[in-house]
C-alpha cells in the first residue's frame, strides 16, 4: 500500500506526473448552487455582493472541502471579475447568465480598456484567497483561475453568451489588428491577475478556455494559441502548476498541448485514454465524467468512473473532474458518492 499522502501532495503530485495514493479528485463548479448551503447563503445576498464580499467569497470556497471531501478548493469567483478594472460594466442576469453593458467592437473601445493592477481592481479576489489558506493550512490545496483570452474576449465582443460566436469570429477575420490589440491586453491582465492569485497563495492555477472548443484548429492556432502561451510561459516563474483547460476541445489537444501548462483538461466527447494519448503522456491530464451521469443511479456512476480510472492504467498524473461544471440541479448525494468512488476505486 503506498503510504497516505495529504490532499495537497497527492494534487501537486498529479500535477507534477510523480506516483499518488489515489486519484485526486475535484470538480468544476464544486462552490455553486447544486449546493443546499449554497443556495441558502446565496437568498441574502446577490452573487456579485458574494464575490466581492472575501469573508462569504472564502466561506463558499470551504463548503465543499467540509462536505465532499474533495481534493482541492477552488476559489470562489468568477471568469468575469476583471472586467469591471478594464472599465466595463456588466450585470449577471438570474435566466440569461452575465450581460456587458457596452460590448467592445471597436478599435477605439478596445484602446480605452484599462489594465489596472489586480492588488488595485481584484484585492477582493486576494484576500478571499489569503481568508481560504489560513482555513485550509498547508494539507489542502487551493485553485486559482481566470478565464483566457479568448473566452474573455467572446463575452466582451457579443455583449453575454453566444450560440455561434459570429461578431467574435468576424472581428478576427475582419479586423485583426483589433483582434491582436484586444487579445494582447487581455492576456497582460490575465498573467498580472494569476501572478497575483499565486502571490497571495493559490497553490494551483487553471485557465478556464471553456469556448474555445468552437474554433477550428486553424483559427485556434492562428488567432487564441500565440496570447495563451504567452500567459502559460509566463506563468512558469511563478513554480505553481497550471491547468490549461477547455471544453469541446477534441479538435485542438495537440495545440492546446503546445500551448502549455501542466496539466490539460478535457471534457467527456472524447475517451480520457485517446486524449492523452495525442496529448503526449509528458503532461497530466485532468477530466472527464459527463456531468450528467451524476443524475444516474450510484451503480452507473460507479461504472463510468471505472471505465475513466481503467484508461489511466501505467502513467502517472491523472486529475480527476467532471468534463464540465457540476450542473446546479444536481443531487448533493450523488457528487459526494461520485468522490468517494474515486478514490476507493483509485487507492492503490
Ligand atoms: O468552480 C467553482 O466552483 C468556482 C467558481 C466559479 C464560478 N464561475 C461561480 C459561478 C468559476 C470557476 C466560474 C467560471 C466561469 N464563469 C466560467 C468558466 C467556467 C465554465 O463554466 O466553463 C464562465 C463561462 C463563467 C461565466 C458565468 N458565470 C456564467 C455563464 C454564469 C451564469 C450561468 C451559470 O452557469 O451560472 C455565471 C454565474 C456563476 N458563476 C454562478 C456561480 C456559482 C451562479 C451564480 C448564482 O446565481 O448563484
Amino acid at each position: 500500500m503506498h503510504k497516505r499522502l495529504t490532499k495537497k501532495q497527492r494534487f501537486l503530485n498529479a500535477c507534477g506526473r510523480v506516483p499518488v495514493d489515489m486519484t485526486p479528485i475535484w470538480i468544476m463548479r464544486q462552490a455553486g448552487r447544486f449546493m443546499s448551503a449554497y443556495r441558502r447563503k446565496r437568498q441574502a445576498h446577490s452573487f456579485i455582493e458574494m464575490c466581492k464580499e472575501p469573508e462569504i467569497a472564502a466561506e463558499v470556497t470551504l463548503l465543499p472541502v467540509q462536505r465532499l471531501d474533495v481534493d482541492a478548493a477552488i476559489l470562489f469567483a468568477d471568469i468575469l471579475l476583471p472586467l469591471e478594472g478594464m472599465g466595463v460594466g456588466f450585470s449577471f442576469t438570474n435566466h440569461d447568465g452575465p450581460v456587458i453593458h457596452n460590448p467592445i467592437r471597436t478599435a477605439n473601445q478596445v484602446n480605452r480598456l484599462i489594465i489596472s493592477q489586480p492588488e488595485d481592481s481584484l484585492g477582493y479576489v486576494l484576500s478571499a484567497i489569503k481568508l481560504v489558506k489560513r482555513e485550509l493550512g498547508s494539507d489542502t490545496p487551493l485553485i486559482g483561475f481566470s478565464g483566457a483570452p479568448f473566452t474573455l474576449a467572446s463575452y466582451l465582443i457579443e455583449g453575454g453568451h453566444s450560440q455561434n460566436y459570429l461578431i467574435t469570429k468576424m472581428m478576427m477575420l475582419k479586423t485583426p489588428h483589433v483582434w491582436d490589440a484586444l487579445m494582447s491586453k487581455l492576456s497582460k491582465i490575465i498573467l498580472l491577475y494569476l501572478g497575483a492569485q499565486i502571490k497571495a497563495g493559490a497553490d494551483v492555477v487553471q485557465l478556464f478556455d471553456s469556448w474555445a472548443g468552437c474554433l477550428s484548429p486553424y483559427d485556434y492556432a492562428k488567432y487564441v494559441m500565440p496570447y495563451n502561451k504567452t500567459i502559460l510561459t509566463g506563468l512558469k516563474k511563478y513554480k505553481a502548476p497550471v491547468i490549461n483547460f477547455a471544453t469541446d476541445n477534441a479538435g485542438l489537444l495537440e495545440l492546446m498541448g503546445e500551448s502549455g501548462g501542466d496539466v490539460i483538461g478535457v471534457d467527456w466527447r472524447i475517451s480520457l485514454d485517446s486524449a492523452w494519448k495525442r496529448i503526449g503522456y509528458k503532461k497530466a491530464i485532468q477530466g472527464n465524467l459527463d456531468p450528467a451521469v451524476l443524475f444516474g443511479p450510484a451503480s452507473e456512476i460507479k461504472k463510468h468512473v471505472r471505465a475513466i480510472i481503467e484508461m489511466t492504467a501505467g502513467h502517472n498524473g491523472h486529475i480527476f473532474n467532471l468534463g464540465h461544471g457540476v450542473l446546479p440541479t444536481t443531487p448533493e448525494s450523488n457528487v459526494k458518492a461520485l468522490v468517494d468512488i474515486v478514490h476507493e476505486l483509485s487507492e492503490r
